[in-house]
Protein backbone atom coordinates (compact mmCIF):
# COMPACT_ATOMS: atom_id res chain seq x y z
CA UNK A 1 0.00 0.00 0.00
CA UNK A 2 2.88 2.73 1.03
CA UNK A 3 4.76 1.65 -2.02
CA UNK A 4 2.04 2.31 -4.06
CA UNK A 5 1.21 5.59 -3.13
CA UNK A 6 4.86 6.42 -3.60
CA UNK A 7 4.79 4.84 -6.59
CA UNK A 8 1.80 6.93 -7.41
CA UNK A 9 3.46 10.17 -6.09
CA UNK A 10 6.56 9.35 -8.55
CA UNK A 11 4.33 9.20 -11.94
CA UNK A 12 2.18 12.44 -10.74
CA UNK A 13 5.81 14.53 -9.79
CA UNK A 14 7.12 13.36 -13.82
CA UNK A 15 3.61 14.19 -15.27
CA UNK A 16 3.59 17.64 -13.83
CA UNK A 17 7.46 18.14 -14.47
CA UNK A 18 6.47 16.92 -18.54
CA UNK A 19 3.60 19.73 -18.44
CA UNK A 20 6.22 22.12 -16.86
CA UNK A 21 8.34 21.61 -19.87
CA UNK A 22 5.64 21.42 -22.45
CA UNK A 23 4.28 24.37 -21.31
CA UNK A 24 7.43 26.67 -20.87
CA UNK A 25 7.96 29.49 -23.52
CA UNK A 26 11.37 28.76 -25.38
CA UNK A 27 13.29 29.33 -28.21
CA UNK A 28 15.28 26.63 -30.39
CA UNK A 29 18.80 27.95 -31.57
CA UNK A 30 20.02 24.77 -32.96
CA UNK A 31 18.24 22.62 -35.41
CA UNK A 32 19.04 21.80 -39.05
CA UNK A 33 16.00 22.42 -40.99
CA UNK A 34 17.21 18.63 -43.25
CA UNK A 35 17.75 16.48 -39.73
CA UNK A 36 14.18 17.40 -38.97
CA UNK A 37 13.12 15.24 -41.52
CA UNK A 38 10.75 12.21 -40.44
CA UNK A 39 10.75 8.71 -42.35
CA UNK A 40 7.03 9.21 -43.10
CA UNK A 41 7.58 12.59 -44.78
CA UNK A 42 10.85 11.48 -46.21
CA UNK A 43 9.11 8.43 -47.77
CA UNK A 44 5.91 10.76 -49.25
CA UNK A 45 8.45 12.88 -51.01
CA UNK A 46 10.76 10.49 -52.69
CA UNK A 47 7.38 8.71 -54.12
CA UNK A 48 6.46 11.86 -55.32
CA UNK A 49 9.88 12.42 -56.90
CA UNK A 50 10.09 9.12 -57.67
CA UNK A 51 13.59 9.13 -55.60
CA UNK A 52 14.36 5.51 -54.80
CA UNK A 53 15.75 5.43 -51.37
CA UNK A 54 17.24 2.56 -49.71
CA UNK A 55 14.91 2.36 -46.86
CA UNK A 56 11.30 0.29 -47.47
CA UNK A 57 10.08 0.73 -43.91
CA UNK A 58 9.96 3.03 -41.06
CA UNK A 59 11.45 -0.07 -38.86
CA UNK A 60 14.30 -0.19 -41.87
CA UNK A 61 15.21 3.06 -41.20
CA UNK A 62 14.99 2.86 -36.97
CA UNK A 63 17.82 0.18 -37.44
CA UNK A 64 19.84 2.32 -39.78
CA UNK A 65 19.98 5.19 -37.12
CA UNK A 66 22.37 3.81 -35.08
CA UNK A 67 25.38 5.90 -34.82
CA UNK A 68 28.96 5.41 -33.89
CA UNK A 69 30.30 9.30 -34.30
CA UNK A 70 29.83 12.11 -35.85
CA UNK A 71 30.69 11.20 -39.56
CA UNK A 72 28.42 7.67 -39.48
CA UNK A 73 25.36 10.36 -38.88
CA UNK A 74 26.29 12.48 -41.50
CA UNK A 75 26.39 9.91 -44.12
CA UNK A 76 22.47 8.92 -43.81
CA UNK A 77 22.15 12.91 -43.18
CA UNK A 78 23.03 14.14 -46.82
CA UNK A 79 21.70 10.84 -48.12
CA UNK A 80 17.98 11.69 -46.77
CA UNK A 81 18.45 15.23 -47.77
CA UNK A 82 18.71 13.88 -51.86
CA UNK A 83 15.44 13.55 -52.04
CA UNK A 84 14.24 17.08 -51.56
CA UNK A 85 14.12 18.74 -55.28
CA UNK A 86 11.02 21.13 -55.82
CA UNK A 87 10.36 24.08 -54.22
CA UNK A 88 7.27 22.72 -52.34
CA UNK A 89 9.45 19.69 -50.79
CA UNK A 90 11.46 22.32 -48.99
CA UNK A 91 8.51 24.21 -47.83
CA UNK A 92 7.02 21.21 -46.93
CA UNK A 93 9.64 20.26 -44.66
CA UNK A 94 10.21 23.58 -42.38
CA UNK A 95 6.54 24.48 -42.32
CA UNK A 96 6.47 20.64 -40.47
CA UNK A 97 8.82 21.56 -38.46
CA UNK A 98 7.67 24.92 -37.52
CA UNK A 99 4.43 23.25 -36.66
CA UNK A 100 6.19 20.74 -33.90
CA UNK A 101 7.27 24.42 -32.81
CA UNK A 102 3.97 25.90 -32.04
CA UNK A 103 2.99 22.61 -30.58
CA UNK A 104 5.85 22.68 -27.86
CA UNK A 105 5.84 26.09 -26.75
CA UNK A 106 8.44 27.18 -29.45
CA UNK A 107 7.92 30.73 -29.52
CA UNK A 108 11.35 31.65 -32.22
CA UNK A 109 13.74 29.34 -33.86
CA UNK A 110 16.91 30.25 -35.76
CA UNK A 111 17.01 27.30 -38.35
CA UNK A 112 20.34 26.60 -39.85
CA UNK A 113 19.82 24.78 -43.88
CA UNK A 114 22.67 23.46 -45.93
CA UNK A 115 22.47 25.11 -48.88
CA UNK A 116 25.60 22.79 -50.51
CA UNK A 117 24.27 19.33 -49.99
CA UNK A 118 21.36 20.77 -52.36
CA UNK A 119 23.52 23.44 -55.13
CA UNK A 120 25.88 20.24 -55.37
CA UNK A 121 23.13 17.76 -56.49
CA UNK A 122 22.04 20.53 -59.25
CA UNK A 123 19.16 22.53 -57.04
CA UNK A 124 19.30 26.25 -57.48
CA UNK A 125 19.90 28.31 -54.60
CA UNK A 126 16.46 30.24 -55.01
CA UNK A 127 14.56 27.12 -54.93
CA UNK A 128 16.28 26.16 -51.55
CA UNK A 129 15.66 29.41 -50.25
CA UNK A 130 12.57 30.44 -51.49
CA UNK A 131 10.65 27.20 -50.31
CA UNK A 132 11.98 27.04 -46.43
CA UNK A 133 11.59 31.22 -46.22
CA UNK A 134 7.91 30.86 -47.80
CA UNK A 135 7.20 28.28 -44.68
CA UNK A 136 8.85 30.22 -42.39
CA UNK A 137 6.19 33.35 -43.51
CA UNK A 138 3.34 31.61 -43.38
CA UNK A 139 4.24 29.89 -39.66
CA UNK A 140 4.65 33.28 -38.39
CA UNK A 141 1.09 34.54 -39.73
CA UNK A 142 -0.65 31.09 -38.96
CA UNK A 143 0.99 29.66 -35.86
CA UNK A 144 2.46 32.99 -34.41
CA UNK A 145 5.88 31.12 -34.56
CA UNK A 146 8.77 33.38 -35.51
CA UNK A 147 11.79 32.47 -37.23
CA UNK A 148 15.27 33.35 -38.53
CA UNK A 149 18.12 31.76 -40.89
CA UNK A 150 21.11 30.40 -40.57
CA UNK A 151 23.31 29.53 -43.46
CA UNK A 152 25.67 27.05 -42.71
CA UNK A 153 28.89 26.20 -44.75
CA UNK A 154 29.57 22.05 -45.18
CA UNK A 155 32.86 22.00 -43.19
CA UNK A 156 34.60 18.62 -45.46
CA UNK A 157 34.29 21.19 -48.53
CA UNK A 158 36.83 24.06 -49.60
CA UNK A 159 36.62 27.44 -48.39
CA UNK A 160 36.42 28.31 -51.84
CA UNK A 161 33.14 26.74 -52.27
CA UNK A 162 32.36 28.06 -49.47
CA UNK A 163 32.42 31.48 -51.30
CA UNK A 164 30.84 30.36 -54.13
CA UNK A 165 27.63 29.65 -51.98
CA UNK A 166 27.98 32.94 -49.92
CA UNK A 167 28.02 34.81 -53.64
CA UNK A 168 25.08 32.89 -54.47
CA UNK A 169 23.15 33.59 -51.30
CA UNK A 170 23.49 37.55 -51.47
CA UNK A 171 20.38 37.78 -53.52
CA UNK A 172 18.66 36.57 -50.89
CA UNK A 173 20.67 38.39 -47.65
CA UNK A 174 16.92 39.80 -46.42
CA UNK A 175 16.16 36.14 -45.46
CA UNK A 176 19.21 35.12 -44.22
CA UNK A 177 20.00 36.50 -40.63
CA UNK A 178 23.46 34.37 -39.67
CA UNK A 179 25.94 32.15 -41.26
CA UNK A 180 26.97 28.55 -39.81
CA UNK A 181 29.58 25.86 -40.04
CA UNK A 182 28.43 22.38 -39.64
CA UNK A 183 29.66 18.87 -41.11
CA UNK A 184 32.40 16.64 -40.51
CA UNK A 185 34.87 18.67 -37.84
CA UNK A 186 37.80 16.34 -37.16
CA UNK A 187 40.00 17.36 -40.15
CA UNK A 188 38.21 20.45 -40.81
CA UNK A 189 39.65 23.89 -38.35
CA UNK A 190 37.72 26.75 -37.85
CA UNK A 191 41.00 28.71 -39.41
CA UNK A 192 39.92 26.94 -42.58
CA UNK A 193 37.32 29.06 -43.40
CA UNK A 194 38.95 32.53 -41.95
CA UNK A 195 38.37 34.68 -44.76
CA UNK A 196 35.22 33.54 -46.15
CA UNK A 197 33.96 34.07 -42.65
CA UNK A 198 35.38 37.89 -42.56
CA UNK A 199 33.72 38.31 -46.23
CA UNK A 200 30.36 36.68 -44.37
CA UNK A 201 30.41 39.41 -41.89
CA UNK A 202 31.17 42.30 -44.45
CA UNK A 203 27.98 41.22 -46.08
CA UNK A 204 25.91 41.35 -43.05
CA UNK A 205 25.74 38.44 -41.75
CA UNK A 206 26.27 37.17 -38.24
CA UNK A 207 28.98 34.58 -37.38
CA UNK A 208 28.40 31.46 -35.36
CA UNK A 209 29.82 27.58 -36.27
CA UNK A 210 29.70 24.39 -34.63
CA UNK A 211 33.22 23.80 -32.53
CA UNK A 212 33.69 21.32 -29.64
CA UNK A 213 31.53 19.06 -30.56
CA UNK A 214 34.23 16.12 -31.18
CA UNK A 215 36.61 18.45 -32.28
CA UNK A 216 39.11 19.78 -29.47
CA UNK A 217 39.00 22.52 -27.05
CA UNK A 218 41.83 24.39 -29.83
CA UNK A 219 39.05 24.40 -32.32
CA UNK A 220 36.52 26.55 -30.00
CA UNK A 221 39.37 28.87 -29.51
CA UNK A 222 40.04 29.20 -33.04
CA UNK A 223 35.65 29.69 -33.74
CA UNK A 224 35.84 32.78 -31.46
CA UNK A 225 38.93 34.39 -32.09
CA UNK A 226 39.58 33.57 -35.92
CA UNK A 227 35.73 33.43 -37.05
CA UNK A 228 34.75 35.87 -34.26
CA UNK A 229 31.70 33.62 -33.69
CA UNK A 230 28.86 35.10 -31.68
CA UNK A 231 27.27 31.38 -30.35
CA UNK A 232 28.58 28.48 -30.26
CA UNK A 233 27.55 25.06 -31.88
CA UNK A 234 27.52 22.54 -29.00
CA UNK A 235 30.76 23.40 -27.48
CA UNK A 236 30.91 20.55 -25.30
CA UNK A 237 34.89 20.50 -25.44
CA UNK A 238 35.63 24.09 -24.00
CA UNK A 239 35.57 21.98 -20.80
CA UNK A 240 38.96 20.99 -21.54
CA UNK A 241 40.53 24.33 -20.78
CA UNK A 242 40.19 26.24 -18.11
CA UNK A 243 41.10 29.52 -19.66
CA UNK A 244 38.63 28.70 -22.86
CA UNK A 245 35.59 28.41 -20.31
CA UNK A 246 36.81 31.83 -18.48
CA UNK A 247 36.89 33.53 -21.98
CA UNK A 248 33.69 32.56 -23.52
CA UNK A 249 31.82 33.73 -20.04
CA UNK A 250 33.86 37.23 -20.57
CA UNK A 251 32.65 37.56 -23.77
CA UNK A 252 29.04 36.38 -23.09
CA UNK A 253 28.79 33.75 -25.53
CA UNK A 254 26.10 31.46 -25.29
CA UNK A 255 26.73 27.39 -25.97
CA UNK A 256 23.81 25.49 -27.94
CA UNK A 257 23.60 22.63 -26.16
CA UNK A 258 22.32 19.46 -27.87
CA UNK A 259 21.52 16.65 -25.28
CA UNK A 260 19.83 13.63 -27.10
CA UNK A 261 22.28 14.50 -30.36
CA UNK A 262 25.33 14.20 -27.90
CA UNK A 263 24.21 10.42 -26.74
CA UNK A 264 23.21 9.42 -30.19
CA UNK A 265 26.40 10.67 -31.96
CA UNK A 266 28.49 9.40 -28.52
CA UNK A 267 29.88 12.57 -27.23
CA UNK A 268 28.31 11.85 -24.10
CA UNK A 269 27.76 8.11 -23.31
CA UNK A 270 25.19 8.36 -20.89
CA UNK A 271 22.75 11.62 -20.53
CA UNK A 272 23.44 11.13 -16.47
CA UNK A 273 27.28 11.83 -17.41
CA UNK A 274 26.06 15.00 -19.82
CA UNK A 275 27.95 18.24 -18.79
CA UNK A 276 25.13 20.81 -18.53
CA UNK A 277 24.49 21.39 -14.91
CA UNK A 278 28.26 21.05 -14.67
CA UNK A 279 28.17 24.07 -17.21
CA UNK A 280 25.87 25.81 -16.03
CA UNK A 281 27.45 25.72 -12.52
CA UNK A 282 30.88 27.32 -13.82
CA UNK A 283 29.14 30.14 -15.41
CA UNK A 284 28.38 29.03 -19.00
CA UNK A 285 25.49 30.32 -20.58
CA UNK A 286 23.65 27.40 -22.07
CA UNK A 287 20.80 26.47 -24.08
CA UNK A 288 19.18 23.29 -24.69
CA UNK A 289 18.47 21.99 -28.45
CA UNK A 290 17.44 19.44 -30.95
CA UNK A 291 19.97 19.15 -33.43
CA UNK A 292 18.72 16.71 -35.98
CA UNK A 293 15.14 15.38 -33.99
CA UNK A 294 14.99 12.97 -37.06
CA UNK A 295 18.18 11.19 -36.11
CA UNK A 296 18.39 11.73 -32.90
CA UNK A 297 14.91 10.62 -31.04
CA UNK A 298 13.28 13.75 -29.93
CA UNK A 299 12.03 17.45 -30.37
CA UNK A 300 13.39 19.78 -28.43
CA UNK A 301 10.90 19.42 -25.41
CA UNK A 302 12.06 16.17 -25.24
CA UNK A 303 15.89 17.09 -24.96
CA UNK A 304 14.24 18.94 -21.89
CA UNK A 305 12.32 16.08 -20.52
CA UNK A 306 15.58 13.34 -20.89
CA UNK A 307 18.22 15.88 -19.34
CA UNK A 308 15.94 17.25 -16.47
CA UNK A 309 15.84 13.32 -15.68
CA UNK A 310 18.95 12.60 -16.35
CA UNK A 311 20.58 15.71 -14.17
CA UNK A 312 17.50 16.39 -12.09
CA UNK A 313 17.63 19.62 -13.32
CA UNK A 314 15.12 21.99 -10.76
CA UNK A 315 12.25 23.97 -12.23
CA UNK A 316 14.33 26.81 -11.82
CA UNK A 317 16.92 25.35 -13.77
CA UNK A 318 14.47 25.25 -16.37
CA UNK A 319 13.51 28.64 -16.16
CA UNK A 320 16.83 29.87 -16.60
CA UNK A 321 17.45 27.29 -19.68
CA UNK A 322 14.44 29.21 -20.79
CA UNK A 323 15.25 32.48 -20.77
CA UNK A 324 19.12 31.81 -21.77
CA UNK A 325 17.06 30.74 -25.52
CA UNK A 326 15.54 33.90 -25.70
CA UNK A 327 18.54 36.21 -24.53
CA UNK A 328 21.17 34.42 -26.48
CA UNK A 329 18.49 34.39 -29.57
CA UNK A 330 19.28 37.21 -32.49
CA UNK A 331 16.16 38.42 -31.81
CA UNK A 332 16.20 42.37 -30.95
CA UNK A 333 16.36 43.10 -27.43
CA UNK A 334 12.97 44.25 -26.68
CA UNK A 335 11.79 41.09 -28.14
CA UNK A 336 13.93 39.79 -25.76
CA UNK A 337 13.08 40.92 -22.73
CA UNK A 338 9.53 40.71 -23.97
CA UNK A 339 9.90 36.53 -24.13
CA UNK A 340 11.97 36.56 -21.02
CA UNK A 341 9.25 38.33 -19.03
CA UNK A 342 7.12 35.32 -20.09
CA UNK A 343 8.84 32.75 -19.12
CA UNK A 344 9.44 34.62 -15.72
CA UNK A 345 5.74 35.00 -15.36
CA UNK A 346 5.08 31.21 -16.17
CA UNK A 347 7.44 30.36 -13.90
CA UNK A 348 5.97 32.47 -10.90
CA UNK A 349 2.65 30.63 -11.94
CA UNK A 350 3.66 27.28 -12.21
CA UNK A 351 6.50 26.92 -9.30
N1 LIG B 1 27.22 18.35 -36.23
C1 LIG B 1 27.82 18.74 -37.35
N2 LIG B 1 27.17 18.86 -38.50
C2 LIG B 1 25.88 18.59 -38.54
C3 LIG B 1 25.21 18.18 -37.40
C4 LIG B 1 25.91 18.06 -36.19
O1 LIG B 1 25.39 17.67 -35.12
N3 LIG B 1 23.92 17.99 -37.78
C5 LIG B 1 23.83 18.29 -39.08
N4 LIG B 1 25.01 18.66 -39.55
ZN1 LIG C 1 24.24 20.79 -35.29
Amino acid sequence: MIESKICLALVLKIIKMKNFIENLPKAELHLHIEGSFEPAQMFEIAKRNKIEIPFKTVEEIEKAYKFDCLQDFLDIYYQGASVLIHEQDFYDLTYSYLKKCADQNVRHTEIMFDPQTHTDRGIAFKTVITGISKACEDAQKNLNVSSYLIMSFLRHLSEEEAFKILEQSLPFKEKIKAVGLDSSEMGNPPSKFKNVYAAAIKAGYIPLAHAGEEGSSDYIWEAIDILKIKRIDHGNNCLQDNNLIKEIIKRDIALTVCPLSNTALQVVKDLKNHPLKKMMNLGLKVTINSDDPAYFGGQVNQNYVEIQKALDLSRENLAVLAKNSFNYSLLPTSKKAEYIKLVDSFFDNNN
